[in-house]
């Protein structure tokens, strides 16, 4: 699929199949997150991908409200995890890149899945300390987003963006 209409269809999707992902599909979508840039080519990233049922709810529970079901849906989910210590220090002088990096590269493989037929949805709203101590994660990794990846039960409509206008200026900056 080619890239702009991939960055079209792509949806938050909350509800799967459960449909498995050929291992060769999920290389790919895992390879976009490879290729991600970085800061200082540092890739300070592990993905951890989670295919048991009983980790998965578990994982539900570490969400708002243990609310987030549709983290359990779908083949399987990716927690993404960034290295504290081993990325950037002073990005913009002022913070580490982790979070960046491994945002960048979650997003990578969203689009990735999104040409795949395949569905996600950025989960962010979790408990870090409780996904860490149930994945056994160590310090000084830290855990900056998650989604599950499988074939999508529902077409959710485009959810609308802000216009060009409110969102960009040119040479000097305008409210
Ligand atoms: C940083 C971030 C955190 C998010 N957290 C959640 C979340 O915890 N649960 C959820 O269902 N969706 C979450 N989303 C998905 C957004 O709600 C969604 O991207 C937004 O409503 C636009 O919809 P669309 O992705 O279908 O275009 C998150 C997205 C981002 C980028």
């Amino acid at each position: 699929m080619e890239l702009y209409e991939t960055l079209s269809i792509r949806r938050s999707v909350r509800k799967f199949s459960d449909r498995m992902i050929a291992p060769e599909i999920l290389e790919r979508v895992l390879d976009a997150g490879r290729l991600a840039p970085s800061a200082v080519n540092l890739q300070p990233w592990k993905f951890m991908v989670i295919r048991s049922p009983e980790t998965r709810r578990a994982l539900v529970e570490c969400t708002r409200g243990g609310k987030q079901a549709h983290l359990a849906m779908g083949d399987l989910c990716i927690v993404a995890c960034g290295h504290e210590e081993d990325c950037y220090q002073r990005q913009g002088n002022y913070m580490k890149s982790f979070a960046m990096d491994v945002a960048i590269a979650l997003d990578h493989m969203m689009l990735a899945a999104a040409a795949e037929g395949l569905g996600t949805c950025w989960i962010g709203a979790f408990n870090e300390e409780a996904v860490k101590e149930l994945l056994q994660i160590p310090n000084p990794w830290r855990v900056v987003g998650m989604t599950p990846l499988g074939y999508p039960a529902e077409s959710p409509p485009f959810r609308g963006r802000k216009g060009m206008q409110e969102i960009v200026c040119y040479e000097k900056w305008e409210e």
